[in-house]
């Protein structure tokens, strides 16, 4: 058994930091990443480049105040609406890495999300031109489609259409939580899947056998037991296509624990923690670096982080929650001690 792991340092293909106090708040925990891709679903959502400089500006004042000597490179993207067009890809070209396509109501922050995918056709040409990579959130809003079908249902529905509609965009399909996906994702040229290290340990036992867990609530839902087991023989696997991206999503507790609970799993500060133990517990603590430090970066075109972190064993984490102005945002509990931390990381700090 090893004690000690050092590894290049990763990036965070997916990151939900939210603005004002949480952002305040949850900036430092991301700090074990060199860059992470932003999600521009704030209340208004971020949806042209001044938008977009803006909340880079706010993040980098976040993370400056709160670990003035940190290296971190937010990499911005664009929230795709019906009203998006080509010009504003231009504009967004030199600040965004990425846009991000939320199906209308599929989510958290969505309701400004796109209700016509086939019309956004040209703005998807564009991005291919101007080499913007297309993020999905890749669930059918349907509501006679099943919860638990969403996912499997975007992928015949709308992915395989825009896919062919547009075959040289470059996509990412995140967040994946189901085997179909891990199968779709594989075959089909120009794509990748980021997965998250809550979809890497728990199943929908873990949200609602023996009580429901709101802290587990993701969306997508975590799925059965046999597509975890897809998905960490993906992330484990030896397919550059899938990488990590933690689609950390911090809420306030009683944003969480409402009637009507907020989706969203508050990861980051504990993730790589948490990937080393599973991948430890399948015997593949060898194929993590390849997982969060190398093919997310090769897909997106990005030179490998020249720094590393290390990775050691000791005692437990405390998992208190993060206090913020607005209240306080509990972190992922993956079921297990997380016994790995990084070495002088400032995103769990006296912990
Ligand atoms: O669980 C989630 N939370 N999934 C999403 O797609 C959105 C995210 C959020 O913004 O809270
Ligand atoms: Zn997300």
């Amino acid at each position: 058994m090893t004690d000690t792991l050092t590894i290049r340092r990763p990036d965070d293909f997916h990151l939900h930091l939210r603005d004002g106090a949480i952002l305040d708040a949850v900036a430092t925990g991301s700090l074990d990443f060199a860059r992470a891709i932003i999600m521009p679903n704030l209340v208004p959502p971020v949806v042209n480049a001044a938008m977009v400089s803006a909340y880079r500006d706010r993040i980098l004042a976040a993370v400056t105040a709160g670990a003035p000597d940190a290296l971190f490179e937010p990499l911005m993207t664009l929230y795709l609406t019906d009203e998006t067009t080509p010009e504003t890809i231009d504009e967004v070209a030199g600040v965004c890495t990425a846009a991000k396509l939320y199906p209308a109501h599929a989510t958290t922050n969505s309701a400004s999300g796109v209700n016509d995918v086939a019309a956004l056709t040209p703005v998807l040409e564009r991005m291919a031109e101007r080499g913007l990579v297309l993020c999905i959130h890749g669930e059918v809003t349907d509501h006679e489609v099943d919860i638990f079908d969403r996912e499997a249902v975007f992928l015949e529905r709308v992915l395989a259409p825009l896919r062919a509609r547009v075959p040289d965009l470059k996509i990412v399909l995140e967040h994946l939580s189901t085997r179909a996906a891990i199968d779709f994702v594989r075959g089909t040229e120009g794509m990748a899947g980021t997965i998250t290290a809550h979809h890497l340990v728990i199943d929908r036992n873990d949200l609602l056998a023996g009580g429901i867990r709101p802290h587990n609530y993701c969306l997508p839902i975590v799925k059965r037991r046999e597509d975890r087991e897809a998905l960490v023989a993906a992330a484990t696997g030896d397919d550059p296509s899938f990488f990590f991206g933690s689609d950390s999503a911090p809420h306030t507790d009683p944003r969480k624990l409402g009637p009507c609970g907020a989706a969203g799993c508050f990861t980051a500060p504990v993730a790589l923690a948490i990937l080393a133990h599973l991948f430890e517990a399948v015997g593949a603590l060898d194929k993590l670096e390849a997982f969060v430090s190398d093919q997310g970066a090769a897909f997106y075109g990005l030179a490998p982080n020249p720094d590393t972190v290390t990775l050691t064993r000791g005692a437990p984490v405390p998992l208190d929650p993060i206090v913020t102005a607005d209240g306080p945002v509990t972190l992922f509990n993956p079921g297990f001690d997380i016994t790995w931390r990084v070495e002088g990381s400032p995103a769990l700090p006296g912990r």
